[in-house]
């Protein structure tokens, strides 16, 4: 009690204040997204989430090169294909997009971490993220489109495939397909609680997925809903799944916490496009202070549980960190 315990003692020195931090963002938790488009000598910033740029697979090696030089261990990589199709089937393509820049970074950067999220909605004309029957998504019909995709970014070399569709099943199907064709190896993160958000906005533009028709709420979830959250971790879990996500990030902090509490896998956050995007805008309006804004989000993450977190900001802010 006051006046023997003063808080402020431990508040007053930088030193001692780091040393009693309870909670660190480290450069290893980080993981970039990179946004892959078809064709040549594409460098092209995303006007909704400025700083972020559509590269074509030769310019990529060098901003991979650049991410890995200046710290980035990890990316996630996303396609804007030249086709698209019913089905996404040119997501399963053996020299498809994706996979030409998974062989080409792996051989350019080897070390770089290469992670690829598996979901259809960028290579349908639709935008749905399955096969559509009777106006809706598809869910059986859509695991085989999700397993040869998995079998085609295993066999490009991929380090770690995400999973993002949110169709029943899917980490069952891919895992148990992935094993039979010798690809045991290849661990599965699970966009496991994937709420139907607001915050993909920018993203649909980045990445060209917008659904033409209807919205995700029939596979997406809910997002007033937290218990049903412990109920896709735990199928996921039991399916496979050796990382489990928890996104959109800042208004599902909540989710993550209980999601830390209730698994013993590692969680991962993703602080998403429509979170950048506000944060961006309000920094280039000279609103806020962006970089101390970035840090205590990435923070707050971490102290709600998060291991790991995808997040655009990564490439600003990882000189800050070790
Ligand atoms: C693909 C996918 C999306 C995001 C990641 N993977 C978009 C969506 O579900 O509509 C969103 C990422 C972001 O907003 O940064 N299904």
């Amino acid at each position: 009690m006051f006046p023997n315990t003063r808080l402020r003692r431990l508040r007053y020195n930088a030193t001692l204040r780091n040393m009693v931090q309870e909670h660190h963002v480290h450069r290893s938790d980080l993981i970039m997204p990179v946004f892959i488009h078809f064709g040549s000598g594409i460098t092209r910033e995303i006007s909704s989430m400025p700083g972020i740029f559509q590269f074509s697979t030769d310019t990529v090696i060098d901003e991979c090169k650049r991410l890995y030089e200046s710290g980035v261990t990890s990316i996630i990589l996303f396609g804007i294909p030249d086709k698209k199709d019913d089905t996404g089937l040119c997501a399963c393509e053996e020299d498809g997009l994706i996979q030409n820049a998974i062989r080409l970074i792996k051989k350019q950067v080897p070390n770089l971490f290469v992670i690829a999220d598996v979901c259809n909605c960028e290579y349908t004309t639709h935008g749905h993220c399955g096969t559509i029957v009777d106006g809706d998504v598809d869910n059986d019909l859509t695991l085989q489109t999700l397993k040869k995709q998995s079998v085609s970014l295993a066999s490009a070399g991929v380090d770690m495939i995400a999973p993002s569709d949110m169709m029943d099943g899917r980490i069952g199907a891919i895992r148990r397909e992935l094993d039979t064709r010798n690809f045991e190896k290849i661990p599965i993160m699970s966009y496991s609680a994937k709420y139907a958000s607001a915050f993909y906005g920018p993203f649909r533009d980045a990445a060209q997925s917008s659904p033409q028709f209807g919205d995700r709420k029939t596979y997406q979830m809910n997002p007033p809903n937290v218990r049903e959250a412990i109920r896709e971790v735990e199928l996921d879990i039991a399916e496979g799944a050796d990382i489990v996500m928890v996104k959109p990030a800042l208004s599902y902090l909540d989710v993550i916490k209980t999601i830390k509490e209730q698994v013993h896998v590692p969680v991962a956050a993703y602080n998403v496009s429509g979170e950048y995007s506000m944060v961006k805008a309000a920094g280039l309006q000279g609103w806020i202070d962006e970089e101390s804004l970035v840090m205590e989000m990435l923070q707050s993450m971490k102290r709600a549980g998060a291991d790991i977190i995808i997040s655009y900001h990564t490439q600003d802010i990882i000189s800050k960190l070790v």
